[in-house]
């Protein structure tokens, strides 16, 4: 009885520090936005939860799963290997498995928080699984195709354990007055302005994986 009665004050304790940490990590990442226009969280997936999305069976049946990226939107879209050369798998939040769910949840959480203190007002988010092969690349570029576009956050979060600097692979944002490279390491979290910060992804020497999303002032649904 004792001993029960201890497993739920740990268990309560660990479910206490788990919120504590996440809300920490939205705090820094509503600073960063408001002040700097971009904001990095490290541990924002702890490395049990990177492990179950790379354990998935979509990671592991490999490439011939995702789709070659293209550059613009529907009928525009174009497949420009010396822009771009990611592959890529949208995400269904109706029927994405557990893994994947965790870190959709915690993105929409983060959507309310950041509404409730940026006074923004983001309706949706869209996310897919995304693949650098070794060797590959996304050239300088903003998220935002056009003026009009409904991007208004870019999210990224990286899935590769153990990657060291000399792997190269980083995002390169171009801030004001200088560049800002960051390394893709798991659980790691970069969210910017989809209209503001140009960037781009140096090439790697390993295959590079990770969450690419954004968040949207209109839902995804309405979505021409
Ligand atoms: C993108 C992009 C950056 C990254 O998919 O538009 O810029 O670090 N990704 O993967
Ligand atoms: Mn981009």
């Amino acid at each position: 009885m004792l001993c029960e009665v201890a497993i739920v004050v740990v268990s309560i304790d660990i479910l206490f520090i788990n919120l504590l940490h996440m809300n920490t990590h939205f705090d820094s990442i509503a600073d960063g936005l408001a002040e700097k226009g971009y904001a990095i969280a490290d541990d924002f997936l702890s490395p049990a939860e990177v492990s179950a999305i790379l354990n998935l069976d979509t990671f592991k049946a490999g490439i011939s799963e995702f789709k070659k990226a293209g550059i613009g939107k529907a009928q525009g879209l174009q497949i420009n290997e010396a822009i771009r050369g990611d592959y890529i798998q949208w995400l269904d939040k109706t029927t994405s498995p557990e893994a994947v769910r965790v870190y959709l949840d915690r993105l929409s959480e983060l959507v309310q928080f950041l509404n409730q203190n940026l006074f923004l007002s983001l309706k949706d988010y869209e996310v897919h699984l995304t693949v650098y092969p070794p060797g590959s690349y996304y050239k300088r570029h903003l998220d935002q195709f056009k003026k009009n576009d409904h991007r208004r956050l870019s999210v990224i979060c990286y899935l590769n354990p153990d990657w060291k600097p000399e792997e190269g692979g980083q995002l390169r944002m171009y801030l004001e007055e200088t560049q800002l490279d960051t390394l893709p390491l798991a659980g790691r979290l970069v969210c910017f302005r989809s209209d503001q910060i140009e960037h781009e992804v140096l090439p790697a020497t390993r295959e590079r994986l990770s969450l690419t999303g954004w968040m949207l002032d209109q839902l995804v649904d309405v979505r021409i």
